[in-house]
């Protein structure tokens, strides 16, 4: 048993507009574009319920209800299938369905940032540590990124934010961090910046879109500073934490697709796809010829 205090919920900040996927976006939220036959956010959602996460908190925006839906009993549908003895359909949607009161939805009134959105959900959290889950990030690996991070924060409580190295030139576009000594799977986090102008970033360890977090990033979250892009920026409210608190890397050795943007959600279907045993016989040749231009 841990000594830590167990991480019960995740936050998943859906607010987002989705401006990179317009026209698709104009009616469908971005996390709910599909990945082969499941929404990006199903993904997320199964990452976190691997890790033992017991409630799902989600921070919604305006035109995000059918996220709502999604989590919730489609009376009509299940009927129809009832009737016509779909029992495999029905299988898949009781599979995907939560249990009732495990989970709880606010919203984001204004798109501040995702400092701004993380601290909509202060009043469901608590004051307990939580995780935190950027849907536009899917993984894939053989223990999934959060249930690797659950297991450092058993050994190391504090904080953990997961992190994966990129190209010294693409630093620019995520959040750094500084690497100290090593901790199990990890190592202490020394400092971090968000978005740090070229040439300028500690490392080249980003932070991916995991973390586990302790409740006082809340109060720190509350004082609504802006950073970067004129945002809310969730990495200078954990900067600030940093000097209170303890924050673990978790270096995260899987894929990590990033469907926030085009070639990432084209990337995440192709491999998702390719590693379906129902699927990949039905489009490995075509792609591979589509590939050779034969
Ligand atoms: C956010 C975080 C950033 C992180 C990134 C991962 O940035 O602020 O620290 O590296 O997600 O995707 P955004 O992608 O919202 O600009």
């Amino acid at each position: 048993m841990s000594q830590h205090k167990k991480v019960r919920k995740a936050v998943f900040p859906v607010a987002g507009l989705g401006t990179r996927f317009l026209p698709a976006t104009k009616s469908v939220p971005k996390e709910m574009l599909t990945v082969v036959d499941k929404p990006v956010i199903q993904y997320v959602v199964e990452e976190a319920l691997e890790a033992g996460i017991e409630h799902l908190v989600f921070v919604t925006g305006r035109n995000k209800h059918v996220i709502e839906d999604y989590f919730d009993i489609q009376f009509e549908l299940e009927q129809t299938l009832r009737s016509r003895s779909k029992t495999a359909e029905l299988t898949i949607l009781a599979q995907q369905l939560p249990k009732a009161g495990t989970v709880s939805f606010t919203r984001q009134q204004e798109p501040l940032g995702l400092g701004h959105a993380v601290w909509c959900a202060r009043e469901i959290v608590g004051n307990e540590p939580f995780a935190l889950l950027l849907p536009d990030m899917i993984m894939r690996a053989e223990d999934s990124c959060m249930k690797g991070m659950v297991e450092l924060y058993d050994q190391t409580g504090g904080n953990i934010i997961a992190v994966e190295e990129c190209a010294p030139d693409q630093a620019h576009k995520y959040g750094i961090v500084g690497v100290g000594e090593a901790i199990g799977k990890g190592f202490k986090i020394t400092g971090m910046v968000e978005k740090p102008a070229k040439g300028t970033a500690p490392s080249n360890f980003f932070i991916n879109g995991r973390y586990i977090l302790q409740p006082e990033i809340f109060g720190i979250l509350s004082t609504q500073e802006r950073g970067a892009g004129n945002e809310i920026q969730l990495t200078d409210a954990m900067l600030k934490l940093l000097s209170r608190q303890e924050f673990a890397g978790y270096h995260f050795r899987g894929e990590t697709f990033d469907c926030g943007a085009k070639d990432g959600f084209i990337l995440a279907n192709v491999a998702f796809s390719l590693s379906r045993e129902d699927i990949r016989p039905l489009v490995e040749a075509q792609i591979r010829a589509m590939v050779s231009g034969k």
